[in-house]
């Protein structure tokens, strides 16, 4: 297996979220009706604030962004407030104007057929411009928990108990965390043309090692981004385990 080495963009944690936005927006005005799928969590909240405060009157070329979700919890109703889906609406896609939207039909009677109609949606409008990923401390990458098949595709997941300890935080106690979740495969966010890992903070600095000097591993999922190019990662020094 051919080791890719990612290109590493390390930065000042006080400039993470602008370096970050400055090269996703490069990729979105660069490319035409750019298919792009976005991460929750707390490391892009900055980054978004930024792509809108920076770039967002740039209507022209957020009016063709074209919006797909990475992952999802499972179960919950259309405005449920938890919905990842609802959660990225209110932090960029409202505020920027990004209409054209793809998301997982939560709550679907027949996940199998979700997962399935997800897979060819991508299939017939593919393939996926831009991925955006945060980094789990785990090593997760959307809700491709260890263990993941590198071949795996858009599937319906158990969380994991760290994960959902890590987003019980949001929404008040882990009871409200679901235990499932819809999430883009691995092999499905590998096929992407450009790919971004934002990762900041020191409590990332062990895993985001083992990401980029480790073993290529299911055991540590991310690592699915080294058998690929054009993948950047975006890191602050700490992260990086690097003096600030
Ligand atoms: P975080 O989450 O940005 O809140 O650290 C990253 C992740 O678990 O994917």
């Amino acid at each position: 297996m051919t080791d890719f080495k990612p290109t590493i963009i390390p930065t000042a944690s006080e400039d993470f979220a602008a370096t970050a936005a400055d090269a996703i927006w490069d990729k979105i005005s660069q490319i035409h009706s750019p298919l792009t799928a976005l991460p929750t969590g707390s490391t892009p909240l900055d980054v978004y604030k930024h792509l809108l405060s920076a770039y967002g009157e740039r209507k022209d070329v957020w009016g063709q962004v074209r919006y797909l979700s990475l992952d999802d919890y499972a179960g919950l109703e259309d405005d449920d407030e938890r919905l990842f889906q609802n959660w990225l609406a209110r932090e960029i896609l409202d505020d920027s104007g990004i209409t054209h939207r793809t998301t997982f039909n939560s709550n679907a009677a027949d996940p199998a057929q979700e997962t399935a109609r997800m897979e060819q949606w991508i299939a017939d409008n593919g393939p996926i411009d831009i991925v955006v990923l945060g980094l789990g401390t785990n090593g997760h990458i959307a809700f491709n928990e260890p263990g993941s098949s590198f071949e795996s595709t858009t599937r319906i997941v158990p969380l994991s108990s760290e994960t959902r300890e890590a987003n019980a935080a949001y929404w008040g106690g882990i009871d409200q965390v679901p235990t499932q979740a819809y999430t883009l495969g691995l092999k499905t966010l590998a096929s992407a043309q450009h790919i971004f890992l934002l990762v900041s903070g020191a409590h990332k600095a062990d895993i985001l090692d083992k990401v980029l000097n480790g073993p290529i591993t299911e055991d540590v999922p991310a690592t699915v981004l080294r058998t690929v190019p054009n993948v950047t990662v975006i890191a602050d020094k700490a992260a990086l385990g690097l003096k600030p």
